[in-house]
This record gives C-alpha cells, structure tokens and sequence, in this order.
C-alpha cells in the first residue's frame, strides 16, 4: 500500500543545492520513495499507483518531512561515559577514561544494557544512519549489531581493532584483531539484513602496527568492505604517529591500502595539503566532529578547506569526544565553530592560518550546507547515497517527520527556510515526532 506524505519537504541534492516545496508530497511504497515534488495532482495523474490505495498523511503548517540524519562516526560503548572526562586532551582521555570504559564490554550484560539504550536514543534523536565504533570484544559487537537490526536502524558496524600503544587491559594480538574482525564480518553477513553492514575499524594508527593495518586493508579488499578510523585528531597524535611511521597520518593509512572510496576518517582537524590531496585521490572522505574537536581541545576543522579541496563530507557526534548523541546538536556545534573560524580569520587572529587560503576568502557555513552535511553528505561519505540521504526517488524512505511547535507555537506563520532554521536553532528530540528507515516507523507516532 503506497503512502504519500503531504505538506512542506525539504531536502539537499549537493553542499549548495537545497531543495523545498511548500506544498510537495513524497510518496512511498514497499518502504522506497516512488515520487516527490511539488505538484501532487500531476503526480498522481502520471503514475501507475492507484489511488483509492493510497493512505495520506497530511502534515500540518508547523511540520515538515526532513531526511533522516546520518551520523558517521559515533562509539556506542563510550555512551556509557558521556559528558565525564571533558577537560583533557585526546590521549589521556583514552587511557583515563575511554579504554578503562572500553575494556568492560567483556561483560554481556553491561553490553546489552548500553548498547540498547545508545541505540534508543541516536533513533530518538533522528539517526536513521549511523557508522558505530564498538570496541575491540568480538562478542559484545555482534551485540550492538544485533540491537541495531532489531530497533531497526540502519548502520556500519565496527569491531574495533588495536594491538599496541595500549594498555595492557585492551590490547588484542595481531591474530586476535584478524581472527576477530574476520568472524565478525562472517556472522553480521549470516544476520542477512541488509540495514546492517560491517566496517573494518583500525582504531587509529597509533594503536595499531604496519602489519595489522596491511591485514586490514587485505580483508578490506578480499570482501569490498567500508574502512573507518580517526585521522590527523590532535596535534600530540600526529606527532607520535609521525615518529612511528616515518611518514604523513594519511599516508600512513594508504601503504595498507585502507583509503578508498568506501573508507571515512574522522576529523582531519590538522590534515597537510598534500593529505587531502591523497583522500581525494582514493574517494576517501573526512567526517567533521565538532563537538568533539571542542571538548577535546583538538582544534578547529576548517570545513570549507576540504570542501573546495573536492572530499566529501559528513558530519559526526563522535560519542563521547563529543558530548551529544543528537546529529542536530553536531549541526549547530558545526555552524558555530565555523562562525568562530570565520571572525579569527577575518581578524588575523589564527596563529595557524593557512597561508594558501586567505582569510578574507573564507566562508562560513550556512544552515543549508550544514544541514546537508548531516544528511547527503553524510550518506555519501559513506557511500551509501544510492540509498539513502534525500529523497529521490528509488532511494528508500529514510526519514523525519519534524513539528517545530511542539513546545511553543511560532506567533506568525513561517517560512519553509525558517522552518528548518529554527529547528536548527531551537530543535531537539522532542520536536522529531516520527523516524522513518526505509519506511518503517521505528520512533514516534504520527
Ligand atoms: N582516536 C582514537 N580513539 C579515539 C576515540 O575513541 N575517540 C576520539 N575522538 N579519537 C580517538
Ligand atoms: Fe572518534
């Protein structure tokens, strides 16, 4: 039975094409969208659907129908601490507070018990994709998998691998991190739901030696499976990674082949030119944290940079660097520092400007942009715009049904642009009424 969505749509076809209608419609059918636009009564008149099957719903004036969020780096064990340990920087929150956290997921229980609830509340929050760390316990993963197909969102799964550079609590043998990783990616294949896929995860380069990650970028290769990892977070990391591999964060990554058009890093706060020249070279693209950048005092990711380098990016929560499990909260964090960028640069403040980009070039990020981020981008960045990300037809139905009046009634009628600004704005969870993954409701009511 078809559906058809009517009222105001909004969504994006690249970083500077917005599209809205007013008065469009999306129509769904067998969970893929089967037409959307702005004139309904033509649609219909052209289309092979018939009419007395269709069930409608009809948003009201403070509604709009938004793609689903896609956040493409999140560490679901480490919801179990977010909002602790935001005062020191990335590698002594490792090993004070996200390893010792980590290394718990020995424990079923305790797996089950966060993972469900991380898994709640992303969807709560409008997460319809998500590219999940979960860490290096082969067991617990399959866990957050298993959880994930059955709240029914879609996702990348990782079983993160690490075998020095850490602790002796959490580290795995090369074997282990292989062995693992492959049995992994065997048992998420036999769960056959194609919502669910696995990611080969390298922790970072620093935590893991040359010959795992050429093991990785084999198994990558053998199975034509997604790679995510971090990448050029913090200035410290970069440095160390530097002494180890005698050679650049990207590259270091490239000579076990683990850049590729299915690969997404996260951060690049402090990426070379020559770095985001190789990342686009192998399609590989960078997912901005910033909230995370923040807490960590990592730096500030000049987005703009590598947009008009020509990367794709994708915007994440990075749970828990980043204090929020809301992609929309990684949106307006993206805006602000952006704002926070534009106002240094302008005014000569930056002692790390970049010589070839002249600050009185630069741009910040518009809502539009950013919001893109958040849903085509982030899809792309994970190659999975095919699918998913906007709605055109034969993507499946990915999708928010979003009320801005939820807490307070705007006191004029509103603009479709100013519908999405003040959820921007104003926005959280609440005003997310229904989620939609390839057309089944999984949160709300409508
Ligand atoms: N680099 C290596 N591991 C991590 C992690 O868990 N979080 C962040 N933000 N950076 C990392
Ligand atoms: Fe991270």
């Amino acid at each position: 039975m078809p559906t058809v969505y009517r009222g105001t749509i909004v969504h994006t076809k690249s970083f500077d094409e917005f599209e809205s209608f007013k008065e469009g419609f999306v129509a769904v059918e067998d969970g893929k969208i089967i037409g959307i636009g702005g004139d309904y009564d033509n649609w219909l008149s052209t289309s092979e659907v018939n009419a007395d099957l269709i069930s409608e719903v009809r948003l009201s004036r403070f509604q709009f129908l938004s793609p689903g969020f896609c956040d493409g780096h999140i560490h679901a064990p480490q919801y179990a601490q977010i909002g602790l340990g935001m005062s020191v920087p990335l590698l002594d929150w490792l090993n004070t507070y996200t390893f010792p956290t980590e290394a718990k997921y020995v424990d079923k229980e305790f797996a089950q018990k966060i993972y469900r609830s991380v898994v709640q509340a992303t969807l709560r929050c409008g997460t319809t994709l998500a590219s999940y760390f979960a860490t290096n316990n082969l067991e617990s993963t399959l866990i957050l998998a298993e959880e994930v197909a059955r709240q029914g969102q879609r996702a990348l799964i990782g079983k993160v691998c690490s075998n020095c550079n850490s602790p002796d609590f959490y580290v795995e043998t090369t074997d282990e991190s292989v062995g693992g990783t492959e049995a992994f990616v065997k048992a998420i294949r036999k769960l056959n739901n194609p919502l669910v896929l696995p990611t080969i995860t390298p922790r970072f380069a620093l935590s893991c030696s040359k010959e795992l990650l050429q093991k990785l970028g084999n198994i990558a290769k053998q199975y034509d499976l997604h790679v995510q990892s971090h990448i050029s977070e913090n200035l410290t990391e970069i440095e160390v990674v530097r002494d180890i591999f005698q050679t650049s964060y990207a590259n270091a990554y490239d000579e076990a082949g683990l850049l590729t058009k299915k690969t997404v890093m996260a951060h690049g706060v402090h990426l070379q030119d020559d770095e985001i020249a190789l990342l686009k070279k192998r399609g590989t693209a960078i997912i901005h944290c910033p909230a995370s950048n923040t807490n960590l005092n990592s730096g500030i990711c000049d987005v703009q940079r590598l947009v008009k380098a020509g990367l794709t990016v994708g915007l994440g929560t990075d749970v828990s660097g980043g204090n929020s499990v809301s992609v929309l909260t990684a949106l307006l964090r993206a805006i602000e520092v952006s704002k926070h960028l534009d106002f240094f640069k302008k005014q000569n403040i930056l002692g790390t400007g970049r010589a070839e980009i002249p600050d009185n070039d630069y741009q910040q990020l518009t809502y539009k942009q950013t919001f893109y981020l958040a849903t085509l981008g982030g899809a792309k960045a994970l190659a999975l715009d095919h699918i998913t990300g906007n709605f055109s037809v034969g993507k499946d139905f990915d999708a928010l049904l979003v009320d801005v009046s939820v807490l307070e009634k705007p006191h004029r009628p509103l603009t479709v642009d100013e519908l999405l600004e003040k959820f921007i704005y104003t926005g959280d969870d609440r005003n997310i009424k229904a989620v939609y993954v390839a057309g089944k409701l999984v949160k709300g009511t409508i």
